[in-house]
């Protein structure tokens, strides 16, 4: 498919998707995010992909949901279309791992865009923020809930209720993002993370991916049952035999995805 407000690459093992509405500093509107849920399904879809980022441009990773698009619509509108539930949903659904590469702003929905990502990684200029309430509404894409869960209420509840960003040491401090680079290392660091993750046994990997999310959904009592399980699952894998035979004989696993 021919996408217009995103740029797909493949590099290597890595699906690279750019977020691609300059003008409107890659607010998200309905094209956007069906472009990008389309992407996303055929990397998941395509065996030579491993990992996937997503980024914007260097000035913003996404402004937020596009308000121009919002700003007229009814409640009936958007309860009756469940507003990016879909899109959400569909996102969540991806099994690959998916790195956010964070420049610039990641406002409001581009704020809770990274925090669907797996992890993210973010340049020295990145700002985040959930300035909704400076529009007279809230968060609709998690800014209240995965905020909540990452960085602890009092910030949360400062960001939500303020509208202030936080900046990348805060982010970084706060557990919000894993790393920050400078901005012209940006998607070197996060490319780099890519290909790492894209060596490793996809099997494992996609285990880890649910494993971890699970804790936000999960008792710790059932969570780590659920893990204690899935470790022992990925001993019927012939990646595990060959990543511990590897170790053993001082040599790089040659893992094979079974
Ligand atoms: N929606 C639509 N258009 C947007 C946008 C958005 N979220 N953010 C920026 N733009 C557009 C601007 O309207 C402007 O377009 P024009 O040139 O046609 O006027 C262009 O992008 C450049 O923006 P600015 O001139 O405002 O750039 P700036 O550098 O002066 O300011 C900014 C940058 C601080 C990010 C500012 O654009 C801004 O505050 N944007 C809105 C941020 C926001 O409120 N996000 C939350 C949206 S609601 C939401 O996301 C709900 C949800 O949870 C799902």
């Amino acid at each position: 498919m021919a996408f217009e407000t995103i740029i797909v690459e493949l590099e290597d093992h890595v699906s690279l998707i750019k977020l691609n509405r300059p003008d409107a500093l890659n607010a998200l509107n309905d094209q956007l995010l069906g472009e990008l849920v389309v992407a996303l399904n055929e990397a998941q879809e395509n065996e030579k992909v491993r990992c996937i980022v997503i980024t914007g441009s260097e000035k913003a990773f996404a402004a937020g949901a596009d308000i121009k698009m919002m700003s007229d619509k009814s409640f009936v509108e958007m309860f009756g279309s469940d507003f990016f539930g879909a899109e959400s949903d569909a996102i969540m659904r991806i099994r690959k791992p998916i790195i956010a590469a964070v420049s610039g702003y990641a406002l409001g929905g581009g704020c809770e865009l990274a925090m669907m990502c797996d992890f993210i990684i973010c340049s020295d200029t990145a700002k985040f923020g959930q300035p909704e309430i400076n529009l007279g509404v809230m968060a609709g894409l998690g800014g209240s809930q995965r905020l909540t869960r990452f960085v602890g209420k009092s910030k949360a509840m400062d960001m939500n209720l303020t509208g202030r960003f936080m900046d990348a040491e805060e982010a970084e401090r706060s557990g919000l993002v894993s790393r920050v680079v400078p901005a012209k290392k940006l998607l070197e660091e996060a490319m780099s993370a890519a290909q790492k993750i894209a060596e490793k046994s996809m099997i494992a990997t996609m285990a880890v991916k649910e494993a971890v999310n699970r804790s936000y959904e999960m008792t710790l009592r059932e969570g780590l049952l659920f893990e204690r399980r899935v470790f022992h699952s990925l001993f019927a894998t012939e990646d595990q035999k060959e990543g511990m035979a590897a170790f053993a004989e001082k040599r790089e696993a040659q893992f094979r995805d079974r």
